[in-house]
Order: structure tokens, then sequence, then C-alpha cells
């Protein structure tokens, strides 16, 4: 892992604002509950320098996981020995994390109306998830929940394209990729809300998997889940046929698919 650096500048933004794309942006946002089953088999973990980064050594925390999902990183957390609350709109996705984590506790609310109490949390984390959230009611909500001293952890996997294979796979939903999850003008902007100070490492973690797996990781994404069928079949008929033919890929049964862990660590101050 790379030592904690200041701010980088950012990409463009994709978190649902007041613009004309708003609609399609939500219908995203809503989409996860009919990919929950299988999601965190087929989506990579989080490693845990980054978590320990975003969390700190110093003690158990009580932890707020947002956008929790299937319990990706709340598996993380937990694992460090935390105790970790989960919070979700998609009741499917929690039922999910539950039954992979069924002494964690789950509810249903969003990043702007979070279902716990004022001052309950010492830090609160989100993992691919906080560039579905609307940064101002975020962060009002996130700054009634933590206690003084709180941080929030924002934590991004993204397909590592240094490597030719990913890069042609990256170069295969590039248009259809808009709204990039690795999104750094989220930080900025929750962290302009929150007043808080940034501070950023990357570290890497490496998915072992077969080729239809890749293809079922892709199908997990947001814009891949509200195709239509025909439109879906296509386009991850599209990426199997890549995978068989990259000089790469092709005739392997076993594929190591490398990201990079961009984790943003913001103390209120
Ligand atoms: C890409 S998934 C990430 C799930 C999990 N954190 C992980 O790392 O695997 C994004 C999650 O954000 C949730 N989500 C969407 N809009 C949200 C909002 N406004 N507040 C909180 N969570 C939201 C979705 O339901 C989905 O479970």
């Amino acid at each position: 892992m790379q030592g904690p650096v200041p701010l980088p500048s950012h990409e463009p933004g994709g978190s649902p604002g007041t613009g004309p794309q708003d609609v399609a942006m939500r219908a995203r946002a809503r989409s996860f509950g009919s990919v929950a089953a299988g999601y965190a088999a087929r989506r990579p973990t989080y490693p845990v320098d980054a978590v320990e980064f975003l969390l700190g050594r110093g003690g158990v925390l009580d932890v707020l996981d947002v956008g929790a999902g299937t319990g990706l990183l709340t598996e993380v957390v937990a694992g460090l020995g935390h105790r970790v609350r989960a919070v979700d709109p998609s009741p499917e996705m929690l039922a999910e994390l539950t039954a992979r984590l069924p002494g964690v506790a789950t509810a249903v609310g969003t990043a702007e109306q979070l279902p716990v109490g004022g001052a309950s949390a010492d830090a609160v984390v989100a993992g691919q998830a906080a560039h579905w959230f609307d940064p101002a009611p975020a962060a009002r909500e996130l700054r009634r929940v933590l206690r003084p001293g709180g941080r929030v952890g924002l934590v991004w996997n993204t397909r590592d394209e240094r490597v030719p294979w990913v890069a042609a796979l990256g170069e295969r939903i590039a248009d259809e990729a808009r709204g990039h999850e690795a999104d750094r003008a989220v930080v900025e902007s929750l962290a302009a809300e929150l007043a808080a100070a940034v501070e950023v490492v990357e570290s890497a973690v490496v998915q072992r998997v077969g080729p239809e797996d890749v293809v079922a990781g892709i199908a997990t994404r947001s814009y891949v889940a509200v195709m239509d069928d025909a439109r879906r079949a296509e386009f991850l008929g599209g990426i199997r046929e890549l995978l068989a033919r990259h000089r790469d890929t092709r005739g392997r049964s076993e594929l190591e698919l490398p990201y990079r862990t961009h984790a943003y660590r913001l103390t209120l101050r």
C-alpha cells in the first residue's frame, strides 16, 4: 500500500444530482436488488490494509457501513474486530448480507436518511457506494450520526487497466460505463459539505475467477442491470467473445483480474 497522499485531481462525477440524467441514475441506484443473488461472489473484496487505513488501528470502533449491499466491506470491517451495522436501500442486498454475516445488524435506509441514532458511530464507511449519495443531505446525516472526531471512509475498487487484457475489457465497456465508480469528485463534494480533511491511499486486490465469472461480475454493474434482456445478452456476449479471443485470456479457465483500490479517509474538523 502506498502511504497517505493529498487528494489528487478528480475525474468527472457520477452521483445523482438535479440534471437531466437524474431519472436514469435513480433507476440504476435501485437496480442492485435484481443482482443481489451471487453479487458477493462476483465482486472483489477490499484489501485489509486499505480498510485499516480508513479506521485506524487504535481499538474497537462502532462502524456504520452505508450502501453495504451484500456486505463485502462489512465483512472486512467485522474481521478487524469492529462493531459494525449495515444500511442499504435494497432489502434484497441486505438479505444476502444477513445470510453471509448473520451476526451483523442491518437496516433499510439511505445515506440521505440514515435509520440510526445521532452520535452513534465512530466511523462511517462506504464501499463502491458513495457515488450514489446526494452529497448535501448525506453530509448532514453523516454529521448527525458521527461522534466528535469521527471519520468517513470511502473506498472503491477499479479494474487495473495497466494490464493489457483488462484494458481491452475496459475499452469494450467504456461507452456503457458512464458514471464511473472510482469517483474522486464525489469525495471532494462530500468533503466540502463536511468540511473534512481528506487523505487517500492506494492498495490492490486480485480476483481469481473463470471467464464466466468475469462476465457475471460485469452483469452485476448497475448500467448492465438496467439493460433490457436482448441488449444485455448482446453486451455480455461481446465480453465473452473478447475473453475467448484475447491472447492473454483465450483457453484459460482461471484468470487473475487485478483491481486498484483507492481508500479516502475524511476526518471531520
Ligand atoms: C456497488 S454496490 C456496493 C455494495 C457494497 N458496499 C460492496 O462493496 O459490495 C452499491 C450499493 O449502494 C446502494 N445504494 C444506492 N443508493 C444509495 C443511497 N442513496 N444510500 C445508500 N446506499 C445506496 C445500493 O443499493 C447498493 O447496494
